[in-house]
């Protein structure tokens, strides 16, 4: 088994799953978010971590990325689909849009974000040119058209610190700076897995349009009705891109 998927918000359990063993992995970093879940999707082995815990209860910013992404590894875990729910930043991005991101900004201020952090590991100096892999990123893309999702291909992820939302004038900024998107898990993650030498693409899911960006203001009861029917096309792009991985 070498492929995992990181559920984010609104994706708490798969679909179809069938639960084979739950592994509670002890790791130098500590916790993990929840016992990573190894079972069959489609006849195929995966992993399954709910990165915001079960039931969802951890922030973003209390997220222990390390440990997640350590104990991922230490499974022979190579390949990660992240599921990252977003703010849409370009107008074409409202809400139950799909985005696979090719490039990341990286705006979080008080995150460990390596694992050379403290001395438990040697200082490392990846190369983060390209955060996403371009293969994973492929097949998710091909997916997304062969399925008629309402899907884009290549968008730049600003991630922010949270947990509060943006003010309408960080994302006139984070626009300014060329991104597409916003949210606040993708960081430390993507960089944790290219540390270890795990390929890593995103499924980032519109939940709402960017704070500015829309008439009214962002409510979690929005986000929720996003959410539901958003989480519909993710189910549907994992259940077709995971006998191909
Ligand atoms: N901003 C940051 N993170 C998010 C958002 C947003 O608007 N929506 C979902 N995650």
């Amino acid at each position: 088994m070498t492929v995992a998927i990181i559920g984010g918000t609104g994706l708490c359990e798969l679909d179809d799953f069938v639960l084979k063993e739950s592994l509670d992995i002890t790791t130098p970093f500590g916790e993990t978010s929840a016992p990573i879940l190894a079972g069959l999707v489609a006849g195929r082995p995966i992993c399954f971590l709910a990165r915001h815990g079960k039931p969802h209860s951890i922030p973003p910013h209390r997220i222990n990325y390390r440990a997640n992404i350590w104990a991922l590894n230490s499974i022979g875990i190579n390949r990660i689909i992240a599921v990252n729910a977003v703010g849409g930043i370009a107008e074409s991005m409202g809400p139950a849009h799909i985005n696979i991101p090719d490039q990341i900004i990286d705006y979080t201020t008080r995150r460990v974000g390596s694992f050379c952090d403290d001395d438990k590991e040697m200082p490392t100096h990846i190369d983060f040119s390209f955060p996403f892999d371009e293969k994973l990123r492929k097949i998710l893309i091909t997916k997304s058209e062969a399925l008629s999702l309402d899907y884009s291909a290549g968008g730049v992820y600003g991630c922010t610190e949270g947990p509060r939302l943006e003010t309408a004038a960080e994302i006139n900024r984070l626009e300014n700076d060329g991104c597409h998107i916003v949210g606040m898990t993708a960081m430390p993650e993507a960089a944790l897995a290219r540390e270890k030498g795990i390929a890593y693409a995103s499924i980032s899911l519109v939940v709402n349009k960017a704070a500015g960006k829309s008439e009214t203001i962002i409510t979690m009861g929005d986000i929720e009705e996003a959410l539901k029917s958003g989480i519909a096309s993710v189910y549907k792009l994992l259940r077709e891109v995971l006998p191909d991985l």
